[in-house]
């Protein structure tokens, strides 16, 4: 573990540019300055008061308990369905007509759903997966685009109170398998394919291929949505069309309520290892934290707002910020299923003008690539509708901070910068903005209810001004309440560092006024674009290849993503590749080995990699090198020439 950099604060303070709250913002109940001052009176109470606008079939009278820790028990007593409260309660409440659904495929078909259809789509899906034998408690693999049917999916399995597990579609079939695996998921829910930069990314071949991969496995069938409609193989008796079986069941589907911490989901996220962690989320608390920031981080009036979350479902924000936030608070959002930049790059705007968006949340990265294109492309498009900006899943610095408030909010939106995690289930840090004067750059506070510190190694607070570690002082409703099948990994990686204390594996500052600036992770997990990758599960993955001796991979500083992938590889002696394929050839390995997104962008080869005498890489100086700067303190390392022998080979690669 390393020590999150000491850059000065004034370097990160935004050129010191404040932004006072905004004065037509909620300054009420739902989102304004008494709520903290309520939740710091008493925690329990707060959350209770929040969990209670949710729809409970019989509610609780315990709110936390905390006694068999780190594995925390909310709302125990209570029972509910989360998917009831999502979409048939809206029905009830009479916001029927309302629409859930602006949807928006790539080649620009469109579909609107509202509250009403939603809800006998959700009944048809709950009725059809019933019929296929999925009891309460079994896992469902999704796998699907962003078209309806992965919200509906979703949804049904929650209404039957099986657990999905959904996979983002960037994932190999390898990656699939190994999440089947874990979860030993009796169905898989995915389509023939999505579209993606103008064509058709086919899915199902990658579901066939990791089912057909050796070794026993517990999928009995595959549920196929028809989105593509490209060719695809059939395995009769196995392989089932959704549309097909769908259209036999009933709209009407009599919901059953559950305990408040039956499991609603697993979704895998990488750690420090080369395998996966199944993090599992359950049901009355995190759904009672997914909805409350929903709405007072955004601000949110369900009944003019028009909300668009970025994120795919196959992410913890598609699943907190897209699925149960959102229809737990009855909005109507967008869900759009393909690329920025297709079939040009004024794309998104141009959704954001035909549907009047509101409220707009997304990743740093798409901003920056934004800001790269220019200005002329947003500028074309009419963007007043917008009045509030999130940003998530990485450090978003000043520069694009200011450039997102200028350029596509007109100089007039708030922007909130969002600091949370998949384990977090939900947002824990962010500026509330009727309450909170901003800082370009940094997430800044808490949200009510939920305690934060900063650490230094030794477990003491840092002053205001200093740097340290990120923890969680107090367990939290959308907490993870363990890691699947490895409930000894959840404590060791979570809560060993600080005993009794959540460890978030962020650094992070305290400015002189208290405020949180989020430095990045202080472990061998990387961001890339917003995604978490774990180096030793790339180099895993090069290891796998016949040519590949030894790899070390870091994460470098880049401007366009936050961090790049950059390996290290030591090939084979009489290995059939020289060093001039080795790079497109392991780039496309990792590629097929994990999924696109983990390709690396560098592959140097090298003779030898930086090791200590213990025989322990050191990916601190590969980090030096990757990001062209004098390398540091080499004096732990066995060999100190080591490094001049890397340097000159990667200026002759
Ligand atoms: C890691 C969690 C939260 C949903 C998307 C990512 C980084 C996330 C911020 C932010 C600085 C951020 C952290 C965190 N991160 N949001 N606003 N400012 N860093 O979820 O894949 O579980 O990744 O993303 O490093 O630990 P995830």
């Amino acid at each position: 573990m390393t020590t999150a950099s000491a850059e000065p604060i004034d370097s990160l303070q935004g050129g010191g540019r404040v932004f006072p709250p905004s004065e037509s913002f909620r300054r009420d109940a739902v989102a304004g300055p008494e709520l903290a001052e309520t939740a710091s009176r008493d925690r329990l109470a707060f959350w209770a008061e929040q969990a209670r606008a949710l729809q409970w079939q019989r509610p609780f009278s315990e709110v936390l308990d905390w006694t068999d820790a780190p594995h925390a028990r909310w709302f125990a007593d209570g029972r509910l369905n989360v998917a009831v409260n999502c979409v048939d309660r809206h029905v009830l409440a009479g916001d029927g007509e309302r629409v859930a659904l602006h949807w928006e495929g790539e080649p620009g078909d469109t579909r609107t759903i509202t509250y009403s259809e939603l809800l006998g789509e959700v009944s048809r899906a709950a009725n059809l997966l019933a019929d296929l034998g999925v009891q309460p408690g079994d896992r469902v693999a999704v796998y699907l685009p962003m078209i309806p049917e992965a919200v509906i999916a979703m949804l049904a399995i929650a209404r039957i109170g099986a657990v999905h597990s959904v996979v983002f579609g960037g994932f190999s079939a390898e990656s699939l398998r190994a999440r089947i695996d874990d979860a030993g998921a009796v169905l898989v829910i995915t389509a023939d394919g999505g579209w993606r930069k103008g064509s058709v990314a086919p899915l199902k071949p990658a579901v066939d291929a990791a089912l057909a991969l050796p070794g026993e496995q517990t999928v009995r069938n595959v549920l196929v949505v028809r989105r593509g409609e490209n060719a695809v193989d059939w395995s009769e008796g196995r392989d089932l069309w959704w549309h097909e079986e769908i259209a036999a069941m009933d709209t009407t589907h009599e919901a059953r309520a559950f305990e408040a911490e039956h499991p609603l989901f697993i979704l895998y996220t990488s750690g420090t290892t080369g395998k996966p962690k199944g993090i599992l989320h359950t049901s009355g608390g995190y759904l009672t934290q997914a909805a409350f920031t929903h709405r007072s981080v955004f601000d949110l009036k369900p009944e003019q707002d028009v909300y668009w979350c970025t994120a795919d479902v196959g992410w913890i924000t598609g699943h907190s910020y897209v699925v149960y936030g959102p229809l737990a608070n009855g909005a109507t959002q967008v869900l759009y299923e393909g690329t920025p930049d297709s079939p040009d790059p004024g794309r998104w705007w141009s959704i954001v003008e035909r549907y009047g968006v509101t409220i707009l949340y997304t990743a740093p990265t798409a901003i920056r690539s934004f800001m790269k294109a220019g200005r002329a492309i947003p500028d074309a498009h009419d963007l007043t509708s917008l009045r509030l900006l999130g940003s998530v899943g990485e450090p978003i610095n000043p520069e694009a901070w200011l450039w997102y408030r200028e350029v596509i909010g007109g100089g007039r939106t708030p922007i909130v910068d969002t600091w949370w995690q998949t384990e977090t289930g939900a947002i824990m840090v962010s500026p509330l903005p009727g309450v909170t004067a901003a800082k370009p750059g940094a997430a800044q506070t808490p949200i009510p209810g939920i305690g934060i510190a900063v650490l230094d190694e030794s477990g003491e607070p840092v002053p205001a001004g200093g740097g340290g570690l990120l923890v969680v002082t107090e367990p939290w409703p959308a907490m993870a309440r363990t890691i699947w099948n490895d409930p000894e990994r959840f404590r060791e990686t979570y809560w060993s560092t600080f005993p009794g204390r959540y460890f978030a594996g962020d650094g992070a500052r305290l400015d002189g006024d208290g405020d949180l600036w989020l430095l990045g992770r202080v472990d061998d997990v990387m961001n890339v674009s917003g995604h978490r990758l774990s180096t030793a599960e790339i180099e895993s993955a090069l290891v796998a290849h016949p040519a590949v001796a030894e790899a070390a991979v870091v994460g470098a500083a880049d401007e366009a993503t936050g961090q790049a992938i950059v390996a290290f590889v030591i090939l084979r002696t009489g290995a059939e590749l020289t060093d001039a394929d080795a790079s497109p050839t392991l780039r496309a390995h990792v590629a097929e080995r994990i999924g696109p997104i983990a390709r690396p962008a560098r592959v140097h080869v090298v003779a030898e990699l930086p090791k200590t005498r213990s025989g322990k890489i050191m990916r601190r100086l590969l980090r030096d090198l990757a990001e062209g700067r004098e390398v540091g303190d080499t004096t732990t390392l066995a060999d100190t020439g080591v490094m001049r022998t890397i340097q000159t080979g990667m200026h002759a690669d």
